[in-house]
């Protein structure tokens, strides 16, 4: 365990609870890389791997979870280059399960990096122990304790994950807490395994944990991983961090296993757009957001839907005559969140015959070379409903080609 890492052997990096004017600091973890890898399809190579992980540190993302590098030799190098060569940024992690062979590959594989992190997962409800590892419950605990002491012997960053959470009995999966914290785990994380939760009853969750957890350690870090299997992750992640959680674990488009996980730009959008009512902010570059969405859905190939909110093709388009008239005479009106805050270049409106001369003209004077005559104007906005009769929605391509068809007919 010995590097030149200025980081090496001090705990603290992940600090908890930085307040600032704006809240509480939220910890970002992006699993793009571990639980977004694997939807069926969507495997990456090792450079791929590589531009998406310098990518989540433009991002600005404080723990990027690599991998599982005990599940191939491919997984294994790829969180060992990223760990080597992402440097001066995130925090670098990568997944065991409660065995020793695991810890040490998550070990040899992040070792290299600047701040490194073992997280180890084991789970604490019923049907996990019963049928998954058929083990008593004290054995269970006992293994978690084991497998976090021994991790400690290796780094001081220990995140320990009590799988399928939500359906386990509180008082069990407290007492697995406490005993992981004993045991030296740094980062508590609550994982919503199955998508089984309902936001007021997560957020409740979250505040009893809370509570105790900083009665017998308050510098260890509360986290929260939600799946999207009812459409709720996000609306559970949020509802977390209203009710204390330090951290939330994402991943870029909500990719991940089966219908996914909390899609990191709602969670961050979602707290940035109402600091107010969540007292909270996150480190993440926003405006890096749309970029990384679309090196992600390129790379892996699953593209992002229409209507996603934040990352979609429509997220900023907008198409009703009514909305578009109010937008052009203030943006508030139906903008809520700027593109450019999101480095969507600008919001598009989709004109139709019914978009009136008042859309048209905003909409159409980039493509134009100047302020056109009344008379000018008339001739392209008959084009515009001309077109507009035949195609139902005009785009900004259609109106550059307006516009060029126009002055070509002139010159
Ligand atoms: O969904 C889950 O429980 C996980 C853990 C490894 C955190 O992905
Ligand atoms: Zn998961």
């Amino acid at each position: 365990a010995d590097n030149d890492s200025p980081y090496r052997n001090q705990t603290g990096y992940l600090k908890k609870g930085d307040i600032r004017v704006m809240g509480r600091k939220i910890v970002v973890l992006d699993t793009t890389l571990r639980d977004g890898e694997q939807v069926p399809g969507a495997k990456l190579n090792l450079q791929e791997k590589l531009r998406i992980a310098q990518q989540l540190k433009t991002l600005k993302v404080d723990i990027i979870e690599a991998g599982f590098p005990i599940s191939s030799q491919g997984d294994f190098e790829a969180v060992r280059r990223i760990a080597k060569e992402v440097v001066d940024g995130p925090v670098i992690t990568a997944l065991a399960r409660a065995v020793k062979a695991d810890i040490d590959a998550v070990y040899e594989s992040v070792k290299e990096a600047q701040k490194p992190l073992i997280h180890i997962v084991l789970g604490v409800s019923d049907s996990h122990i019963q049928a998954k590892l058929r083990k008593s419950k004290e054995a269970i605990m006992q293994m978690g304790v084991d497998a976090v002491k021994y991790a400690k012997t290796l780094l001081p960053e220990v995140q320990y994950s009590t799988e399928d959470a939500t359906r386990a009995d509180f008082e069990y999966l407290w007492q697995t807490i406490e005993a992981a914290v004993k045991a030296g785990a740094t980062i508590i994380n609550v994982p919503d395994t199955v998508g089984y939760a309902v936001p007021e009853e997560f957020g409740e969750l979250i505040n009893k944990l809370n509570y105790r957890l900083k009665n017998i350690n308050d510098k260890v870090l509360l986290s929260v991983h939600c799946h999207n299997d009812t459409g709720l992750a996000t609306a559970n992640t949020l509802a977390a961090v209203k009710n204390g959680a330090d951290k939330v674990e994402c991943t870029l488009n909500g990719i991940g296993e089966r219908a996914g996980n909390a899609a990191l730009e709602e969670v961050v959008v979602g707290i940035r757009l109402r600091a107010d009512y969540y007292g909270a902010y996150t480190d993440i570059a926003t405006k890096e957001i749309k970029a990384t969405s679309t090196l992600v859905s390129n790379l892996m190939g699953l593209e992002v839907q229409v209507n996603k909110a934040v990352t979609g093709d429509n997220a900023f388009a907008h198409s009703s005559g009514i909305h578009q008239d109010g937008l052009l005479k203030d943006r508030g009106t139906y903008e809520i969140l700027r593109p450019e805050d999101v480095g969507v270049e600008s919001m598009e409106l989709i004109l139709t015959a019914r978009s009136g001369r008042h859309a048209f003209k905003s909409a159409i004077a980039p493509f134009l070379h100047g302020q056109p005559s009344e008379a000018d104007f008339e001739q392209l906005f008959a084009r515009f409903l001309e077109l507009a009769d035949m195609k139902k929605e005009i785009y900004n391509h259609d109106l550059y080609h307006i516009a060029e068809a126009y002055y070509a007919v002139r010159e």
